[in-house]
């Protein structure tokens, strides 16, 4: 396994992979690896002949009120693990590689990145897209794998795709959960013994939503779904703040505000949570 700091040297060894014919599948992430960034390292071997992964954490998807300094970090622990997933290329730039002092460049993509996540931090997206982009550049990858933890992303990776023309297929992976249900994050590790014991409940509340959902075979009410879930995230004594409760076309991510007549569209239920300083995010897919 490489270790690669500089595009230029990354950039040469893709060039020459993809002379020779090998297949180079992609997982970016911003270390501190855990099951869920395992799975897609472990999808990307299975799919392709040279697996390349990113660790890079990107300051221009925190906002200055967000948590970029506080964010955990541990590489030698994430280069023994990439060893022994298999991974052939970790791509371990620092910030002035990727944003030398005269960086002018980003992607905005509209309507999408303007609701759920994007609501409430205004310039993620762009910070998410630009470096996406940039890193698709340098690894030129066959196929990019990504989780269904950060749904929002990954419709905004694939529009950006698909409208920017990049020659890279982007799997998704399903979301990685503790054994209680808590889906994984870098994040959990700044949870609080009790903040920890009320977090399983994000997805416990997603998990009522489709089942009432189906055992009513969508006869439910949205509001009253909502007004449900809201009360029983509250009902947690560590929950200091629900940013969002969402139902939206899992493709589109428009809003879906009624069940009727919604057969053939899958209804993607995702929901923001602060737990004091600590924000979760977690979702659930219906497929009708
Ligand atoms: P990061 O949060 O490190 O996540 C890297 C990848 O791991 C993302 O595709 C994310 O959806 C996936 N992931 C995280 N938790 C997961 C879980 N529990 N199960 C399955 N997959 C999971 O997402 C980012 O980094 C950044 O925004 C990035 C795309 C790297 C751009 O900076």
């Amino acid at each position: 396994m490489k270790i690669l700091r500089t595009a230029g040297s990354a950039q040469k060894i893709t060039s020459r992979l993809r002379l020779n014919n090998k297949t180079i599948g992609f997982v970016p992430t911003m270390g501190y690896l855990h099951e869920g960034h395992l799975s897609l390292i472990k999808t990307a071997r299975k799919k392709a002949e040279i697996v390349l992964i990113s660790i890079f954490i990107n300051p221009l998807q925190f906002s200055p009120r967000e948590d970029l300094a506080k964010y955990p970090r541990d590489f030698k622990r994430d280069e023994k693990l990439c060893k022994v997933a298999g991974v052939d290329y970790i791509f371990y730039p620092d910030v002035k590689e990727m944003y030398p002092k005269d960086y002018s460049t980003y992607v905005k993509i509209e309507n999408i990145t303007n609701r759920l996540e994007g609501e409430i931090r205004p310039r993620h997206f762009i910070g998410v897209a630009t470096i996406v982009l940039k890193l698709f550049n340098i690894v030129q990858p066959h196929l990019a794998v990504f989780g269904q933890k950060d749904a929002q992303q990954i419709c905004i990776i694939k529009k950006m795709v698909d409208d920017l023309n990049v020659n890279t297929k982007i799997i998704v992976c399903p979301t990685v959960r503790e054994q209680d249900g808590l889906a994984m994050s870098s994040r959990n590790v700044y949870l609080t013994k009790q903040q920890r014991k009320d977090a399983p409940y994000l997805f416990k509340v997603l998990e009522y939503a489709k089942r009432k959902i189906l055992a009513e075979n969508y006869n439910r009410d949205i509001d009253f779904l909502k007004g449900q879930m809201n009360k029983l995230i509250k009902s947690r004594p560590t929950v200091t703040k629900i940013d969002y409760i969402s139902f939206n076309d899992s493709r589109t991510l428009d809003e879906i505000k009624t069940l009727k007549n919604i057969k053939n569209k899958e209804i993607l239920i995702s929901l923001a949570v602060r737990f004091s300083n600590v924000r979760l995010i977690d979702n659930i897919v219906i497929k009708s």
